[in-house]
C-alpha cells in the first residue's frame, strides 16, 4: 500500500475529485481527515471508507475560516499522532466579469481558493516538518494558464496557487514536497456550475469534452491517480512542479 501508516488532510472531500481521492487514499492505507461543509455527504463518505476497513474522521467546516484549519490539524494529531501530507482541493468559482463582481465576491473566492491553503499550510507545516518526509498536493486548474469568460476571480485565484505551492516547496524542502495539479474539464458538479457562464451551459460542457485531444471529459478517478502518485513516495524526487491533467486541451490550443 502506497500510503500505509501515513496521515493526510484532504479538503473538498465531500464531492467530485475530493471524494475519489479520499477513496483511493484510504484504499492505499492512508489515515484521513476529511473536510467539507455538507455533513450528510461527509458522513456517507466516512461510512464507505470505514466499511472498506479504512481509517478516517470527517470534520465539517468552511476552509476560509482560519480556526477551522487549525482544528483539522489538531484532529489529525489527536487521532493519528502525526501528519504526513495535505491535499488542498476545496474550491469555488466566483463567477462574473470584473465590472459585475462585487469586491465581496472577489474576497470570498480568494478566501476559499487561496487563503485557505495558506491557513492550512501555516498550521500543518510545523507538524509535517516533524516527519522524515511529507507531501502536499494542491489542486489548481488549467484556469491558471487559460482564460474563461467571466471567470477572472477564479482564474486569478488558481494562478496564485501555483506561486504559493512553488514558494512553499522552496521554503520547506527537503522535508516537505509540494506539487500542483492543474485539471482540465472534469465531470463533477463543479463543471456544470462553471458552464452557467456560457450562453448554452449543457452545450458548453459537451464542447469542453470534445475540445480535448482525448475527446472526453476527465473523470474524478483520472485526477485521484495523479494525486496519489504525487502524495506517495513514487514521486519522491518531484517537488515545486505543476502538472496539467487535461486530456490535452491546453496542447490543442
Ligand atoms: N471540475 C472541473 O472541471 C475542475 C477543473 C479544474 C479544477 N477544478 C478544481 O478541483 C477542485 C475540486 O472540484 P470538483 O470539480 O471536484 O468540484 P465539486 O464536486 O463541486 O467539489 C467541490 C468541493 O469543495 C468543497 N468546498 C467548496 N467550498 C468550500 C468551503 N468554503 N469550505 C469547505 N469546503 C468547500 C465542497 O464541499 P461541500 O460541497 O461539502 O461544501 C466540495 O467537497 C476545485 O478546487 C476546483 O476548482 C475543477
Amino acid at each position: 500500500m502506497k500510503l500505509h501508516q501515513k496521515s493526510f488532510i484532504l479538503t473538498g472531500a465531500t464531492s467530485g475529485m475530493g471524494r475519489a481521492i479520499a477513496l483511493d487514499f484510504a484504499k492505499e492505507g492512508a489515515n484521513l481527515i476529511l473536510s467539507g461543509r455538507d455533513e450528510e455527504r461527509g458522513k456517507s463518505l466516512l461510512a464507505e471508507i470505514k466499511a472498506n476497513g479504512g481509517e478516517a474522521c470527517f470534520l465539517s467546516g468552511d476552509v476560509g475560516d482560519i480556526q477551522y484549519n487549525k482544528k483539522m490539524v489538531d484532529l489529525a494529531i489527536s487521532s493519528f499522532g502525526q501528519l504526513d501530507g495535505l491535499v488542498t482541493n476545496a474550491g469555488m468559482l466566483g463567477l462574473g466579469s470584473v465590472t459585475e463582481l462585487e469586491p465581496s465576491d472577489w474576497d470570498i473566492t480568494f478566501r476559499t481558493n487561496v487563503d485557505s491553503v495558506f491557513y492550512l499550510l501555516k498550521f500543518a507545516l510545523p507538524e509535517m516538518l516533524k516527519r522524515p518526509s511529507a507531501a502536499v498536493v494542491v489542486n489548481s486548474s488549467i484556469a491558471a494558464y487559460k482564460s474563461f469568460p467571466n471567470h477572472p476571480a477564479y482564474c486569478a485565484s488558481k494562478a496564485a496557487l501555483l506561486a504559493l505551492a512553488k514558494q512553499t516547496a522552496v521554503d520547506y524542502g527537503p522535508i516537505v514536497r509540494v506539487n500542483t495539479i492543474c485539471p482540465g474539464p472534469v465531470d463533477t458538479p463543479f463543471i456544470h456550475a462553471s458552464a452557467i457562464a456560457f450562453p448554452d451551459p449543457a452545450q458548453a460542457v459537451a464542447n469542453a469534452g470534445k475540445a480535448t485531444l482525448l475527446k472526453r471529459l476527465g473523470l474524478p478517478a483520472d485526477i485521484s491517480k495523479l494525486a496519489l502518485f504525487l502524495a506517495s513516495d513514487d514521486s519522491s524526487w518531484i517537488t515545486g512542479s505543476a502538472f496539467t491533467i487535461d486530456g490535452g486541451i491546453l496542447a490543442a490550443g
